[in-house]
């Protein structure tokens, strides 16, 4: 279902009482999506199901966040972050997102879930557009990916870290 999106930088919004619901396997292939995360995706569910959890990941959106978003849930902790995605159409839609592992009955993580609610609006204004706007800066300054991702990585961190304890206690101070 690859097609090459091209964002139209026009906003669309949803009800702040909906959740918008998926879940994924331990490769990050969507297995299930709420109809809310359809309706305002712009696929079916069966269009989804299958397909990486990337099919919705707007180019503003930095690298080092998915880093942290990654290296958080593969070490079995939740996550909370801001995240830009991309509607089939070029649309794009915030959301504030809660992600975490899965557990089998053996407490193997056997796979990922995510629940993403209307985020502040003051706090994507404000703070976050300019935040990851630097990060993706950061990441385009270098030619070697992986350095510029290390870079960005370090200034999402430091940023985080600036007058809190951690990045957990930076994303709810906001
Ligand atoms: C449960 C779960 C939920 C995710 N939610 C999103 C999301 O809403 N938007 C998004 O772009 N990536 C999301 N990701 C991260 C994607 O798997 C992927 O890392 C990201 O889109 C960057 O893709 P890329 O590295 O191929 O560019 C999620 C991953 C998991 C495991």
């Amino acid at each position: 279902m690859s097609q090459a999106v091209t964002p139209t930088q026009r906003e669309i919004f949803f009800d702040p009482d909906s959740f918008i619901v998926s879940k994924t396997d331990l490769k990050g292939r969507l297995t299930y999506t709420n109809k809310i995360f359809c309706d305002i995706a712009g696929y079916t569910e069966k269009e989804l199901i299958g397909q990486p959890h990337s099919t919705i990941r707007h180019p503003d959106m930095p690298r080092a966040v998915f880093k942290l978003l990654w290296d958080s849930i593969q070490d079995g902790r939740e996550v909370f972050a801001y995240v830009k995605n991309m509607a089939r159409n070029g649309d794009h839609y915030w959301v504030f997102a809660h992600v975490t592992p899965s557990y089998d009955n053996a407490m193997q993580v056997c796979g990922f879930h995510s629940n993403r609610r209307v985020p502040k609006r003051d706090v994507v204004e404000k703070v976050i557009t300019p935040l990851y706007a630097d990060l993706i800066r950061v990441e385009a300054s270098f030619r070697n990916a992986k350095e510029g991702l290390g870079a960005s990585y370090q200034h999402l961190l430091k940023t985080a870290t600036a007058s809190k304890a951690s990045y957990d206690e930076f994303v709810f101070s906001l």
